[in-house]
């Protein structure tokens, strides 16, 4: 059997979060139809956050109701608490993420709650889901490094990360929000999670504002993970994270997968284009840097 690694792509969410000019509920939903065509098999949407903390998102609704979903690919959004659960539930989400840190300082500043607070918020929210069919899966924020607090114990993502799957989540993403890991760490880091939650229930969700995220995916590859988040053409950061730079390319990491022998599924190709055109529409070069070969030749 093949390899397989599944890409769960951010841009959406992630990679538009943080975009200051406001961008057309329509060319969001342009985003995610292109992309659903690229043989991803997960797309995060938007959130139902709320929107004096990320107006950029206010449109979560009608994105979510406005897309073309296609059959075999999931589109989960994120939800903080009941209130964004409630308003997923509405435009008929079937699955959701949920999100804390493992920082204090940095879980504050996101979403005004210490983590033992945020993950009490979740509770009603998994409960409610288990009775629903929805499927929710939880990211853990600042496993190499905060912003505000600088280094982060090993010992405080494990923790958390056991946390939310003892509760139910389905996957747990493990998030170097600003991108300061580097690889011999993310693999301790890995080790020390797998250790508590099965490295089948792991994700990796890389910024790359240092570079080391590609170099970071590929030790945690090796540890056994399966399931990379990206963002297309590179885009994105936390609007509450200092410093916070994109996520890792997807192009980036399915021409890495792909030259590895790993399959993803996904169109390079198709991805690419619509890595170029986000990039085009958000008036910069794309960040990826297959994306910008693939362009030239
Ligand atoms: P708060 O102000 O403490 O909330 O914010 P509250 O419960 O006191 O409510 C205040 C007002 O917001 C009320 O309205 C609520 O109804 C409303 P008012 O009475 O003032 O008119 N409200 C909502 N409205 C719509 N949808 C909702 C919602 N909840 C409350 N869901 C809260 C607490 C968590 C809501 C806020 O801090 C928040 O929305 N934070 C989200 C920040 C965020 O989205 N950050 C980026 C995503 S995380 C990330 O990027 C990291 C990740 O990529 C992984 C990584 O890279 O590490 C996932
Ligand atoms: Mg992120």
């Amino acid at each position: 059997m093949t390899d397989f690694v599944r890409m769960v792509e951010v841009g959406p969410r992630d990679g538009l979060q943080n975009e200051k000019a406001p961008i057309a509920t329509a060319d969001k939903i342009a985003l995610i139809d292109r992309l659903s065509q690229t043989g991803l098999r997960t797309i995060e949407a938007t959130s139902f956050v709320s929107p004096k903390w990320v107006p950029q998102l206010a449109d979560a609704a009608e994105v979510f109701t406005g897309i073309q979903r296609a059959a075999g690919v999931a589109y989960p959004v994120l939800v903080p608490n009941e209130t964004g659960y409630d308003r997923a539930l509405a435009v008929g989400v079937q699955e959701v993420a949920v999100f804390t840190a493992a920082s204090e300082a940095f879980n504050r500043k996101n979403t005004n709650a210490g983590i033992d607070e945020s993950i009490d918020r979740f509770r009603p929210v998994l409960a409610r889901a288990a009775a629903d069919g929805v499927k929710v899966r939880g990211y853990v924020s600042t496993v190499l490094g905060c912003p505000y607090q600088g280094d982060v114990a090993v010992a405080d993502v494990v923790r958390v990360a056991r946390q939310l799957h003892d509760l139910g989540c389905y996957e747990i993403s493990l998030g170097d929000t600003i991108g300061v890991g580097t690889p011999l760490k993310a693999r301790a880091m890995l080790q020390a999670v797998a250790s508590e939650v099965p490295v089948s229930s792991l994700a990796v969700h890389f910024h790359d504002t240092y570079g080391q995220a590609l170099a970071n995916i590929l030790s945690c590859l090796e540890e056994g993970v399966r399931v990379v988040d990206s963002a297309v053409s590179g885009a994105g950061g936390c609007p509450y994270a200092k410093g916070a730079s994109g996520n890792v390319a997807s192009e980036d990491v399915v021409y890495m997968l792909h030259g590895m022998g790993i399959a993803t599924g996904v169109d390079l190709e198709k991805l690419s284009e619509t890595g170029r055109w986000l990039a085009a529409l958000l008036g910069r070069e794309t960040g990826s840097k297959a994306g910008k070969a693939m362009a030239a030749t």
